[in-house]
């Protein structure tokens, strides 16, 4: 069997790819749309959290919520949930603690990885990349990842794909209305 990693390295390239992780990655979010975005990963927080997670440490609620009021302050905003966020929290609502660990690796791996590059170019302070013993976070994940585990990243994957695709679809809705991202 493949390794893990391996084995969804196919979707994570997809994922990275998209128009609006791109524009995160340079640097590019207005504070609306960054905005946005905090408010669809606070719900699939959330729905994960209510679940339970294997590190006290790894817990992003509160850290999500202090960069939404970071930038609620300056910003103009709308609590708007994308329909995509709808489905992928409907479905996590939907899992066990044992079934939702594929999307603890995914989700949570993704802010410590990739998202420490993040935190230096997001329009916010970027709490939600800070973890408190960063090492015993990780490795609580590490220690239970399963290769088995690729069909369900993978379908994980899928779902924060199509967020990424209507995050960038709405962005651009609202970048044609009047006023939207004058002030971020
Ligand atoms: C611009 C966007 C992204 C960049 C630049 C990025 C970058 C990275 C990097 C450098 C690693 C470490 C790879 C290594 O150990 O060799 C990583 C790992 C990872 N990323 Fe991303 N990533 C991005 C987006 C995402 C997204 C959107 C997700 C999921 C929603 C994700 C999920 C993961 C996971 C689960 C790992 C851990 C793989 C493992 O070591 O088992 N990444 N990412």
């Amino acid at each position: 069997m493949q390794p893990l990693k391996e084995a969804t390295s196919i979707k994570h390239n997809q994922a990275e790819r998209m128009p609006f992780n791109v524009r995160m990655f340079k640097g590019l979010l207005k504070k609306n749309e960054y905005l946005l975005y905090l408010n669809q990963q606070l719900q699939l927080f959330q729905a994960i959290e209510k679940i339970g997670l294997p590190h006290s440490s790894l817990k992003r609620t509160e850290k999500v919520l202090a960069d939404i009021n970071e930038l609620k302050a300056k910003v103009h905003t709308t609590d708007f949930i994308l329909k995509s966020t709808q489905q992928y929290v409907d479905y996590v609502k939907s899992l066990t603690y044992e079934q939702v660990l594929p999307h603890i690796y995914l989700n949570y791996m993704a802010l410590i990885f990739g998202g420490q590059m993040m935190k230096k170019v997001v329009p916010s302070s970027g709490n939600m990349y800070i973890f408190e013993n960063m090492q015993e976070a990780v490795q609580s994940i590490r220690a239970l990842q399963k290769d088995e585990w690729a069909e369900e990243v993978n379908k994980g994957f899928d779902y924060a794909i199509l967020m990424f695709e209507e995050l960038e679809v709405y962005c651009a809705s609202l970048g044609e209305a009047k006023n939207f991202g004058k002030a971020g």
